[in-house]
């Protein structure tokens, strides 16, 4: 085990207690969203954190400083929805200049058509867009309100801008979207793009995950099947992602499936909430308050053990497997951040 007192000299990532090098944090800038995506939020919303609560850009830089001096090179900003946040272009000018080499976004969409351009030049390399269905109607009630034209715009400028590969992320729910796997796979066949299937995850105390909504991965890849034969692409990193492409096809395919199989063994990050905790694990409710430290004067030493320490709190797997899927205590995923 790892002394928690001795600074940290090396280049190489921090090591959690079972070995895994992190090198990636994902921060929740903001727990406000613009819309209520069905599996994520109950129709009348949910109570947000007070301004008070919200780390301030500052804050969020301290900490990014603090990761990157202990080997975070990959940042991703998720939320609620990131693009709410008024300092947007501040936050991401100086977290891409506080070491960081790979500052990627998770959005809804609805707000970076006429910003992506602007959000390249600043120092954002990627986006990932969320799109659960290519039905303007069934997009609207799946989000209850999203307009699904402008993320279409979104998708297209943020391919112009160069914000590249484009991702976008689709959770298949039984009965509602699950009739469209096949035609979201079958977009990849002429276009560049890459669709990551997401399993419908029982996150939150608000779900509305139940065990008939949730199609796991190999029902998944079933379907994704019948459009074209799929070649398996060599495993990269520490993500969660294991990546397809159908022969012949322009774009690529990726499952992201934390129920039919753990991937906790090559996890590779953190999380930090938009109330200042850092999280070592999405489905563990175990967090670090560093916000309570930083506003209460500490040194950076004493940041840097706390981050330390949630780094080696860690679990070595989530607890999905036990059959403890849903959890009532649980935050909801926009202040988690996904
Ligand atoms: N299960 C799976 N994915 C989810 N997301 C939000 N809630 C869930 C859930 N319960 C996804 C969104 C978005 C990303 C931030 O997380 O689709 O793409
Ligand atoms: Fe907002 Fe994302 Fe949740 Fe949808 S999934 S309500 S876009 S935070």
């Amino acid at each position: 085990m790892k002394a928690s007192t001795d600074m940290h000299m090396t280049d190489e990532p921090f090591r959690d207690s079972f070995n895994r090098q992190i090198d990636y944090l994902r921060i929740s800038i903001t727990d406000k969203c613009n819309l209520k995506c069905i599996y994520c939020m109950p129709e009348k919303g949910l109570k947000l954190f007070n301004q008070a609560e919200i780390l301030t850009t500052d804050e969020i830089i301290r900490i990014v400083r603090i990761a990157s001096k202990y080997g975070v090179r990959k940042v991703r900003l998720t939320g609620g929805e990131p693009l709410l946040r008024e300092d947007i272009i501040h936050l991401i000018s100086s977290i891409k200049t506080a070491g960081i080499q790979d500052l990627s976004m998770t959005t809804n969409g609805q707000r970076l058509a006429g910003m992506a351009g602007l959000l390249k030049k600043t120092g954002l390399d990627r986006v990932n867009i969320s799109l659960d269905t290519l039905i303007a109607e069934r997009y609207r009630e799946m989000t209850r309100g999203g307009d699904i034209h402008r993320v279409w715009e979104a998708v297209s400028e943020a391919e112009s801008a160069g914000l590249s590969p484009v991702k976008i992320n689709m959770v298949p729910v039984r009965g509602v979207n699950d009739d469209e796997v096949s035609r979201f796979a079958a977009l990849t066949l002429y276009k560049d793009v890459h669709i990551r299937f997401i399993e419908f995850m029982p996150v939150g105390k608000h779900s509305t995950w139940q065990p008939d909504a949730y199609l796991s991965k190999d029902e998944i890849m079933e379907r994704v099947a019948s459009v074209g034969k799929l070649v398996q692409l060599p495993f990269k990193g520490g993500g969660p992602s294991r990546n397809y492409r159908i022969e012949g096809a322009q774009g690529m395919i990726g499952f992201i499936s934390p129920i039919s199989d753990c991937f906790c063994g090559s996890c590779n990050r953190l999380r930090l909430t938009a109330n200042g905790k850092l999280r070592p694990c999405l489905f563990s409710e175990t967090s670090v308050d560093i916000k309570a430290h930083l506003r209460n004067g500490a040194s950076d030493e004493e940041l840097e053990n706390l981050y330390r320490n949630a780094v080696l709190s860690k679990p070595a797997r989530h607890a999905l497997h036990e059959g403890s899927l849903l959890h009532p205590a649980m935050s909801p995923m926009s202040q988690i951040g996904g």
